[in-house]
């Protein structure tokens, strides 16, 4: 499988480290994964012109860093979407990168979806949680599961292990 990670964390910290168990477990398992770095790219909210689905075929009117992005939209089998959270959702970064996808309406080829998630305190990712979840319900993309840490866990070998063996199981 063709795997891409929209990693929405600006950061090189705890949602990096969870991002790498996740690559190198799948990695292990033969898929092929790339890493977008979407927390430190220039990606802008969607300005809502609908120049895609009128003039624009397609395409966004903005020219920013979603053109680095887009090929992992359209060719991807799974998309895992990683992202600290930012008072009790993904960071903007990620909202973006995910909101901007409306150009083309859902991802083309991607069948399934995962969440990392990476917190200071327990169960604050619950609305994210909620976000991803009907967003894949709307895209008809299966969710294949979700991975929260909070505070001791993020430095915890045994959960990156724990997420290394669900990418592997893939
Ligand atoms: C702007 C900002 C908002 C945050 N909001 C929350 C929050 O709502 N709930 C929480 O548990 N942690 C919150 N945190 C803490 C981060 O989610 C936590 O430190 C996370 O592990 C950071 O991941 P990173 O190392 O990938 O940046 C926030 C941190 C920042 C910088």
């Amino acid at each position: 499988m063709k795997i891409a990670i929209f990693n929405g964390s600006p950061r090189t910290e705890n949602t990096a480290a969870m991002v790498d168990a996740f690559a190198e477990g799948a990695r292990a398992a033969g898929h092929e994964v790339e890493i977008l770095h979407v927390g430190r790219m220039k990606i802008n909210g969607c300005l809502g012109c609908e120049y895609c689905h009128t003039k624009g075929e397609g395409k966004c009117i903005q020219q920013d860093d979603l053109e680095k992005i887009m090929p992992a939209y359209l060719e991807s089998d799974m998309i895992v979407f990683a992202s600290p959270v930012y008072y009790f959702s993904a960071t903007a970064q990620l909202q973006a990168a995910i909101q901007r996808v409306y150009c083309i309406g859902k991802p083309q080829k991607a069948t399934k979806a995962a969440l990392l998630l990476s917190s200071a305190s327990p169960d604050t990712g619950k609305s994210a949680v909620v976000m991803f979840e009907n967003m894949l319900g709307f895209m008809g993309i299966e969710n294949v599961g979700v991975c929260a840490l909070h505070g001791d866990e993020n430095k915890s070998e045994a959960k990156l292990a724990e997420i290394r063996d669900f990418a592997k199981s893939l």
